[in-house]
């Protein structure tokens, strides 16, 4: 077993700590992807945590404290980031009653009144300054908050958060959820023998955060397909001029280097050959499909074209093993919905162990109905990502082990 998935399997679980009279603090991940009303469009990340959440209401946990992030606020309260959003199908989902706490504080004084099987969902961790920074102020005062916490934030464990990291120092009984460890024991069926060829197909807006990740990851691969977003910035790094599309203009050089890496390590990169293009994203008016160096002025690349698709099927159904994180264009609009849909159809048909990660990526496989063609679906992006990279992830590193 590679020895990052050896380390990270072998860390306590929740089954395995006594929760009866306790007060549990569950790091989950409810980063769920929602409209422009706030309304949740795949509710999997907040069922994924329910085994865990259920078991320590039916082991008669004093109280459950649930923290989450929601998107990316910057330290202070954003209306469109408020985990109550979630809290509603939450309750819906557990069957019983949330009470939602918008502050440490308040919550705090709860818990002095605890009695049995209250769950609290605490407002967005990351309204916190301190939550990203991993402030030890703002770790204790969650450690304070419970006598055992439970990580269950697979989708998060990547990041060294106040959540995530820090209260593991202010905490004595520190444990994974199942969540956690069922995540673990599917990637180590992936990564501890796999199965050659293995394929990493990305995409997605999340440019930034998972394009410097890629020269690491190319040594344990031997495919690269890249699409969405993330294509448009190494096609423009490629000299083409993307002109409106979504790209990163800072990690032109980055990608560059990441096509060298491939090469040096004869990974086989796929690039789309063609694109849809769009004049507007929200009122498309004029929408066709062009080579991909020959994206117009005024318009702007949003889906892969349908020779792309054909290109990346053929390096995809000679794969045995193929990890999927991140859409190939903007699939919420269904207009730009067909290469990613296409993609999906394609994985689910292959006869290889697929892992899709992220919850865009999950959503769009369950949208074109092959989630159940997938041999695992992941909470975690960027956490799979660093997964595959061999790293030990944070959210692991510091609970108790066996
Ligand atoms: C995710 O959606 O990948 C996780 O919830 C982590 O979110 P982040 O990339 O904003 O840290």
């Amino acid at each position: 077993m590679t020895s990052n998935i050896l380390m990270m399997s072998g860390v306590k679980s929740l089954k395995e700590v006594d929760v009866t009279g306790k007060k549990v603090l569950i790091r989950v991940d409810f980063n769920v992807p929602m409209d422009s009303h706030n309304n949740i469009s795949d509710d999997s990340r907040i069922r994924a945590a329910l085994p865990t959440i259920n078991y320590c209401i039916d082991h008669n946990a004093c109280s459950i404290t649930l923290v989450s992030h929601l998107g990316r606020p910057k330290g202070a309260y954003d209306e469109r980031f408020s985990l109550k959003h979630v809290q509603k199908r939450l309750e819906r989902l557990l069957g019983k009653r949330v009470e939602f706490v918008n502050d440490l504080e308040v919550l705090k004084s709860e818990m002095n009144q605890c009695s049995t099987e209250r769950v609290f969902l605490l407002e967005n961790i990351r309204f916190y300054e301190g939550e990203k920074k991993n402030d030890p102020v703002l770790s204790k005062q969650l450690g304070d908050l419970c006598d055992v916490y439970v990580n269950d934030a697979f989708g998060t464990s990547h990041r060294k958060h106040a959540s995530t990291y820090g209260i593991t120092e202010f905490v004595g009984t520190k444990v994974a959820g199942f969540l956690m460890m069922r995540e673990i024991e599917a990637f180590s069926k992936a990564l501890e023998h796999p199965i050659r060829p293995i394929a990493l197909v990305v995409g997605g807006a999340k440019i930034s955060s998972k394009i410097t990740l890629l020269s690491a990851v190319i040594p344990k691969i031997d495919k690269l397909i890249i699409g969405g977003a993330m294509s448009n910035t190494f096609l423009q790094a490629l000299g083409y001029d993307m002109r409106g599309s979504l790209y990163e203009a800072e990690f032109l050089q980055t990608a560059k280097e990441v096509l060298e890496t491939a090469k040096a390590h004869g990974v086989n990169v796929y690039l789309p050959v063609d694109a849809v293009i769009t004049d507007s994203i929200e009122h498309p008016v004029d929408v066709k499909v062009v080579p991909a160096q020959d994206v117009l002025e005024g318009f702007m690349a949003v889906d892969i074209g349908p020779a792309s698709v054909k290109l990346f099927s053929e390096a995809i159904e000679l794969s045995n093993t193929i990890i999927w994180n991140g859409p190939m264009g903007i699939y919420e609009v269904s207009q730009f919905s067909k290469g990613t849909y296409k993609i999906a159809g394609i994985i689910g048909d292959s006869y290889a162990y697929s892992i899709v990660g992220g919850g865009d990526t999950a959503d769009a496989v369950e949208k074109a109905g092959e989630k159940e063609n997938i041999s695992f679906i992941s909470t975690g992006g960027g956490a799979s990502l660093e997964l595959l990279e061999g790293k030990i992830l944070p959210g692991f590193e510091r609970l108790d082990r066996r």
